[in-house]
């Protein structure tokens, strides 16, 4: 590893591989065939190079709509028909998009470290569809609907195709999506895997969230304190961005594969 290396480029070109940064470097040079226990923890910037809108950027949904107003139960309460149609509209917006190279590069890591947790905000079901099996879906998943009454779960794009605006469920229930609303509590399986996660983690890496809301953006201190090296990826700097021992400014498509190179040639 480092400024002397060459690697295979497309189309059979050698080049010469650009060095890690500093931390990297020294971090990486620390443990030569070690353990490498690495977390990814994502947000919606992930999923901003396939097209989709993240919430507290400049073209955010929450520029345009108060979160109180469509992602409450108390908004689906007062207005079951406002909020059902936004979600039916993210998730065919979701349901159009491709995993981008960010996703992808996350999915390559898989089986080459001695083990990948790979937690999301995202409901979008992009990390699966670009190969990641099973990431954390802390905050639930829009490809599913669920009964509002009963539980019962079923696909969103079974929902969607039904009448009703939300349509009802067999139950006579209202579907809503299976998506953790402000106010409701997370799901404690996936919480406790990805706690227990970023507190074993050597490597933590940030990609896409504002780490504006928790307990998802607590995961970033747990890590740090626990010892990893947090990498955050993300052209804005967040109120972790302190934690992070390394920072890659730039969209995580294009930062996910460069970081790709030196963890995981
Ligand atoms: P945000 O919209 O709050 O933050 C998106 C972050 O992605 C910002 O920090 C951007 O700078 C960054 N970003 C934009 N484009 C990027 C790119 N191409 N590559 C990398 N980063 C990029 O989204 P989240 O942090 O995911 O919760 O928001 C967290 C939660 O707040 C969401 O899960 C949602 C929302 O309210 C609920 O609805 C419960």
């Amino acid at each position: 590893m480092g400024a002397a290396a060459v690697g295979g480029g497309g189309g059979g070109e050698r080049r010469a591989a650009e060095a890690p940064p500093a931390p990297l470097a020294g971090w990486l040079a620390g443990r030569p065939g070690g353990p490498l226990r690495v977390v990814v923890l994502s947000g919606a910037g992930l999923s901003a190079g396939s097209g989709l809108a993240t919430f507290r950027g400049a073209d955010g949904h929450w520029q345009r709509y108060r979160p109180e107003e469509l992602a409450t139960p108390q908004a689906f309460a007062r207005r079951p028909e406002v909020v059902w149609e936004w979600y039916a509209a993210r998730f065919r917006a979701a349901a159009a998009a491709e995993p981008n190279a960010g996703h992808r590069e996350i999915a390559r890591w898989e089986g080459r470290f001695t083990s990948l947790t790979v937690v999301t905000q995202n409901v979008d079901g992009l990390h699966q569809r670009a190969g990641t099996p099973d990431p954390l879906e802390l905050h639930g998943s829009l490809v599913r609907a669920r009964c509002a009454a009963c539980g019962e779960r079923l696909p969103m794009a079974d929902a969607v195709a039904r009448p009703g605006a939300p349509p009802r469920c067999a139950c006579g229930g209202r579907l809503r999506p299976d998506v953790v609303w402000f106010g409701e509590a997370l799901p404690i399986d996936a919480l406790s895997r990805a706690d227990h996660a970023a507190r074993k983690a050597d490597l933590f890496v940030v990609a896409g969230t504002s780490a504006q809301v928790f307990p998802a953006a607590g995961l970033i201190e747990v890590a740090a304190r626990a010892g990893a090296l947090v990498v955050e990826v993300n052209p804005e700097a967040t109120p972790f961005s302190s934690l992070a021992g390394l920072r890659l400014a730039g969209p995580a498509e294009v930062e996910l594969p460069r970081l790709g190179r030196w963890i995981a040639p």
